[in-house]
């Protein structure tokens, strides 16, 4: 296990916390050496300033870590953000920046990584997706809008770097108890039923955990997948394998 990703070296956006802290302490334990991208700054890893949404920021980080580890293998997509506003009461600004990190963060970071993830010809980049790129929970035009666009760019990616050597697939996490998503929950005062609610949507009987989508990582990291690009994988629990029921008959 810990020799899948020997020599590799990684950059994860976002990996300050929840799902990115996660992925990165997988890609650790698997070998690679990694390096975190976030506003924020993840004390067990080497954790760089970076604001994906800027691409002066993004080739300086990608650069950096060139210099300083001799390669770049993996790159995985992570960072993002999400809130709830209604289309009919959606501003501009938020727009655009939901936009500015959510999908145009994984097009600079790609588009500035490419060059060296082709030179040892197996680079792999994965992006985080979601279930809202295929399906859409109220008031989450712009955050459903962008997912379905990380989907759409994974599959461009894959094939524009295919004869590289460079795969690209996405994660779709289902429900991940981050808080990502504390203010859908928040909007309850037993946190503790929401949880308990939510699993039971899952045939698997749970919500998601960090490190669930952490292992998928590192499977679209390492040569186990080699055969792999293009793709979305769904890491639900199961949710959407279940075509929903009226209350009454469950
Ligand atoms: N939690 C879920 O249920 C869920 C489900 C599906 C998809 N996802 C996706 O997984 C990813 C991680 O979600 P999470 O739940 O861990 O969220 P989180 O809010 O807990 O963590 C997000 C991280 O991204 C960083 N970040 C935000 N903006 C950034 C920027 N401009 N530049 C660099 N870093 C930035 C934050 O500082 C934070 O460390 C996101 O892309 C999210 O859309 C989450």
């Amino acid at each position: 296990m810990s020799e899948r990703l020997e020599d590799r070296v990684a950059v994860v956006t976002g990996g300050a916390r929840s799902i990115g802290a996660a992925i990165a302490d997988r890609l650790a334990v698997a070998g690679a050496t990694v390096v975190v991208g976030d506003l924020g700054t993840n004390e067990a890893h080497d954790s760089r300033p970076l604001d994906v949404a800027d691409e002066v920021q993004v080739q300086a980080f990608i650069e950096g870590v060139v210099a300083d580890h001799g390669r770049l293998d993996i790159v995985v997509n992570n960072a993002g953000i999400m809130f709830e506003t209604p289309i009919d009461e959606q501003d501009l600004d938020s727009w655009n920046r939901m936009l500015a990190i959510n999908l145009t963060g994984p097009m600079l970071m790609s588009k500035h990584a490419a060059p060296h993830l082709a030179e040892h010809g197996v680079g792999s980049i994965v992006n985080i997706g979601s279930l809202e790129g295929d399906a859409c929970n109220p008031a989450h035009a712009a955050y459903a809008a962008t997912k379905a666009g990380v989907h759409g760019l994974t599959r461009a990616t894959a094939i524009d770097l295919g004869p590289q050597g460079t795969r690209c697939n996405a994660i779709a996490p289902g429900w991940i108890d981050t808080p990502l998503n504390a203010s859908y929950v928040d909007t309850h005062p037993d946190r503790d039923l929401v949880i308990a609610e939510l699993a039971k949507l899952h045939p698997i009987g749970r919500v998601g955990d960090t490190t669930d989508v952490g292992d998928v990582a590192v499977w679209l990291a390492s040569d186990e997948s080699r055969f792999v690009t293009g793709q979305v994988i769904t890491v639900d629990g199961g949710r959407t394998a279940r075509p929903s029921l009226p209350g009454m008959l469950l």
